[in-house]
């Protein structure tokens, strides 16, 4: 149950995970430097990083003001909706692609069309949801609101925690109940609450082992391949050991999510519709400092994989050749055998 009775645990999912609750601090908290500079996710409570958008952001307003050019909607027949990537999807002109269909499909929806179908929506029904960065097309009065973010704030982080420039502030309006699967993303993230409660269950980059992502080359590169509702703990045994973390963000909540950590996000069950602003800062020049970090090692291994497919041409080949260098030689015989 949570503290102030917004919310109770029959609103959200039942994993069988071992986590940790994430810190909540005041934003002004000395300590949350701490945590930010050493790459650990923080929950920053009482702060007007997005004020206007959460004393404003009504569903109504949105409608209103969004803009009347369409806006990005995924569909999805579940409430998962596992990101892909097109790029890496096999077509005429992508002819090193991965034959793939996905689950979940993307469309182009006038605003007022995504509302009213939020409205009529009864369990069942193809799930929605409205992932779409916040650009110029949007109307005037969300512009103004957006410049009244406190951007003095972030942007101090930004300067002090050394991150790149801001790619994105992408906006989520979500039904209740929509998951976002465990991936994580190459970018420094304040994740800004503005409507309704979500639930995020975040781990650590050396996590990597027990939550399994898609090769590289793959459409879901960057999301874990364990469907957390029925882990199939044959294919991925680690995945009983993973660590991890969690909290609940509600309207007025900032959680800063570290870049490469991993995150799992759910709307809470029968809370209505959420909205979500995030901040994406690109990564910061990273020297390379030993003791390596847990993220710079995801870094790493990303490029090994990318550099591998590159040269042999061909995925199937890059699991025997690694298993060539490493057999009896930076791993005994035995031990791998035993990982088998
Ligand atoms: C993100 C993210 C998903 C969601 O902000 O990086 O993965 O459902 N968000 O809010
Ligand atoms: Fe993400």
């Amino acid at each position: 149950m949570c503290e102030n009775n917004k919310w109770d645990s029959s609103q959200i999912r039942n994993y069988d995970l071992d986590l940790q609750p994430i810190p909540r601090l005041h934003y002004k908290d000395p300590k949350v430097d701490e945590l930010m500079k050493t790459n650990q996710p923080v929950l920053l409570s009482g702060s007007n990083i997005a004020k206007p958008a959460v004393d404003k952001w009504t569903l109504e307003y949105l409608e209103e003001n969004l803009g009347k050019c369409g806006h990005t909607v995924y569909v999805s027949k579940t409430h998962k909706f596992k990101y892909f990537n097109r790029e890496k999807i096999l077509s005429k002109a992508n002819p090193k692609g991965v034959e793939f269909t996905s689950e979940t499909k993307s469309v182009e929806m006038k605003v007022s069309d995504f509302m009213k179908k939020l409205k009529e929506w009864k369990q069942g029904d193809d799930r929605l949801y409205l992932q779409q960065s916040l650009n110029s097309s949007v109307g005037s009065a969300i512009v103004k609101d957006f410049m009244g973010f406190e951007w003095r704030y972030v942007t101090e982080k930004k300067i002090r925690h050394g991150w790149g420039e801001l790619s994105a502030n992408l906006l989520f309006i979500a039904m209740e109940g929509n998951c976002t699967p465990c991936h994580y993303d190459e970018q420094e993230n304040l994740f800004a609450q503005i409507k309704g409660f979500k639930r995020c269950i975040l781990f650590p980059p050396d996590q990597f082992e027990c939550l399994y992502p898609h090769p590289v080359y793959h459409p879901h590169d960057r999301q874990s391949m364990v469907d957390f509702d029925e882990p199939d703990y044959i294919k991925f045994p680690k995945f009983k050991n993973v660590k991890g973390f969690e909290t609940v963000v509600g309207p007025g909540d900032v959680l800063y999510i570290p870049i490469y950590w991993w995150h799992h996000i759910e709307s809470l069950l029968a809370d209505g519709p959420t909205v979500t602003v995030n901040f994406w800062y690109k990564g910061g020049p990273s020297c390379l400092e030993y003791p390596l970090k847990d993220d710079q090692k995801v870094s790493i291994m990303r490029n090994v994989e990318k550099m591998l497919l590159e040269v042999l041409q061909d995925p199937k080949e890059v699991g025997p050749l690694l298993r060539t260098i490493l057999l009896g030689r930076y791993v005994d015989v035995q031990s791998f055998e035993n990982i088998q």
